[in-house]
């Protein structure tokens, strides 16, 4: 069955107040486009084209002003409302009937990848049929995370949620891959301390099932969650000097679409067309005067072979 997605952009974004008063956190610009291009993006270079957006209630709109059906990019949005932010891992419940069995990919909104080899460790992800794999990033803070706890033969033993004591600092970043178990294990997820269903409960029942991959991260690798006002404008500032360095725009959905073979240079050049004004519709109509390159940009991002090397971590 092929793999589906969800993004979950849901959330009161309460850390973020009052930015977050009228808009989504999710909606929110990291430089040139709104955050969740970015995770969109990922999923979109994982090759998954039927995505799932989790929103609240009030939010919706707007998200569905912004991407609409998806077709004009070769893909298929659907929308369902998350009434409460009650959880990660309650998404598989909402998700459920989308899912249809199908084994997904789930990204937060509100996360950003940048890497090389990232398409590698996507597409690998994205073959295994059975189980789940997880993504673990160095981090400074590990207590603001779901943290893995290694054995003396550093593979995963559990998975701790935001733990006092950090076992490693390791975090699982918000990018899930699962069989297509995941609705009916989230389903044996109790509500946790906090009454939220945790998504690093579902992690670890996969992980008790011997099902769970965690694959690490390298240094050169560089993830963002975008929930607080410094790495807000972190974000913005990163992707700012990635693109003007190599001259990508990283995270560009409409570009993945076209190089994915998802649209045609006709396609893309009617999107530039609309965006002619912004320097994201000059770059779109550039995009569309050269072929299709087949394999899109690292982490829909940018950086080049010998980019510069930067530490994970907020
Ligand atoms: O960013 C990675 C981390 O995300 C993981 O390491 C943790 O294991 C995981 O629990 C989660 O931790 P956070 O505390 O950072 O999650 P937060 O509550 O900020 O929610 C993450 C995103 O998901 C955020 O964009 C809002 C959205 N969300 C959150 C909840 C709880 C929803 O859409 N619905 C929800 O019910």
């Amino acid at each position: 069955m092929t793999r589906k997605g969800i993004i979950l952009a849901g959330g009161a974004g309460t850390r973020l107040h009052p930015l977050t008063l009228a808009t989504s956190k999710q909606l929110l610009p990291v430089y040139d486009k709104p955050m969740v291009y970015y995770p969109i993006s990922v999923l979109m270079r994982a090759g998954i084209r039927d995505i799932l957006i989790i929103t609240t209630p009030e939010d919706q709109a707007a998200f569905k002003r912004l991407l609409g059906d998806g077709a004009r990019i070769g893909v298929n949005f659907s929308y369902i409302v998350q009434d409460r932010p009650e959880g990660l891992a309650q998404a598989y419940l909402l998700g459920e009937d989308f899912l249809d069995g199908a084994p997904s990919a789930m990204a937060l909104g509100d996360n950003l990848f940048f890497g090389d080899g990232l398409g590698a460790k996507l597409a690998s992800a994205g073959q295994r049929t059975d189980g789940a794999t997880v993504f673990g990033a160095w981090v400074k803070e590990p207590h603001r995370y779901g943290v893995v706890d290694f054995d003396a033969d550093q593979r995963a033993v559990r998975i701790v949620e935001k733990p006092s004591e950090p076992p490693s600092n390791y975090a699982v970043t918000g990018l899930y891959f699962y069989d297509g178990d995941a609705p009916e294990l989230a389903r044996q997820v109790r509500p946790s301390a906090r009454g939220e269903l945790e998504i690093t409960d579902l992690n670890n029942l996969y992980l008790e099932r011997g099902a769970l991959n965690v694959e690490l991260l390298g240094q050169s690798f560089v993830w963002l969650d975008a929930g607080t006002h410094e790495s807000l404008l972190e974000a913005s500032e990163f992707v700012r000097v990635l693109e003007e360095r190599h001259n990508r725009v990283i995270g560009c959905i409409e570009e993945i679409a076209y190089d994915q073979g998802w649209i045609d240079a006709e396609a893309l050049r009617q999107i530039a067309g609309e965006y002619a004004k912004s320097p994201y519709g000059q770059y779109l109509a550039a995009a569309a005067d050269r072929p299709p390159r087949g394999t899109p940009p690292a982490g829909g991002a940018a950086a080049a072979p010998s980019g510069p090397r930067l530490v994970a971590g907020r």
